[in-house]
């Protein structure tokens, strides 16, 4: 009986809405911590280095939490890509109009480019996790203690004009990916009543230029440091 109740909920389209919704959010939180542990490449290589030392240090918590960050994000890609398909297959027919009225979202260029700029981070993840976690392994000693040279790895990487100039372009769009998600999430969970509703927008592009600008800074500040 839960069982059908849950299996109705997810295979209902609400609730793979509010699925995305969910994960979506989860995920930005997870950008906030992480650029706030990237703001140590500002401080200097044994800081940042330390810092990600501690975090690996964690061992099986850390494999246990980035497999969560995996499921999240995987749940998130796959439902909106699946809500992409069957929104393009709706609007083929009469139901255009419907659909539109229905959700009231109004069509912005934030709202129409979300599958594209949801590729671009697609892409944009695979390559970031190839060429950092996955790139150079260095080694280095601080407190005479070794540990990967993650700072090394990291500014080497951004010596590349290319690098950093898609480093930006792929914070473009997560900043027009973000400030659209935020409001429609909750929009999707039904938190969108009144007046707060106005604020939640204001916060969604907040978010995205602070978190997005964020990240983009640091791209260009280790280009520059390291160039
Ligand atoms: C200037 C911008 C950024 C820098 C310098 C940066 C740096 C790093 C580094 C050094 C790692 C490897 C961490 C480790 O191996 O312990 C990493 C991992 C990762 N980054 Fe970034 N990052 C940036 C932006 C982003 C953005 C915008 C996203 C998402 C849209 C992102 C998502 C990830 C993910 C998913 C991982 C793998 C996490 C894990 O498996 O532990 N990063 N990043």
């Amino acid at each position: 009986m839960m069982a059908a109740a849950v299996n109705h909920y997810f295979g209902s389209s609400i609730g793979r809405k509010q699925l995305v919704a969910t994960t979506g959010l989860l995920l930005c939180g997870f950008l906030v911590s992480h650029l706030a542990g990237n703001f140590f490449l500002l401080v200097g290589p044994n800081a940042f280095n330390l810092y990600a030392h501690k975090l690996e240090a964690l061992g099986g918590l850390l494999f246990v939490v980035e497999g969560i960050l995996a499921v999240i994000f995987t749940i998130h890609l796959g439902l909106a890509i699946k809500l992409n398909i069957e929104n393009v297959k709706a609007r083929g027919g009469a139901k255009r109009y419907a659909l539109k009225k229905n959700t009231g979202r109004g069509t912005t260029f934030m709202s129409q480019t979300m599958p594209w700029t949801g590729l671009i981070l697609l892409a944009f993840v695979i390559l970031h996790i190839k060429s950092l976690k996955l790139g150079t392994y260095y080694t280095t000693v601080v407190d005479g203690v070794t540990m990967r040279d993650l700072y090394k790895t990291t500014m080497e990487y951004f010596v590349s004009t290319p690098a950093t100039i898609w480093y930006v372009v792929a914070m473009v769009a997560a900043a027009l990916h973000t400030s659209h998600g935020f409001a429609s999430a909750f929009q999707s969970m039904g938190w969108n009543h009144g007046k707060y509703f106005k604020n939640v927008k204001r916060i969604g592009y907040l978010y995205a230029v602070l978190v997005s600008g964020g990240f983009a800074f640091l791209a260009v500040w280790c280009h520059l440091k390291g160039v």
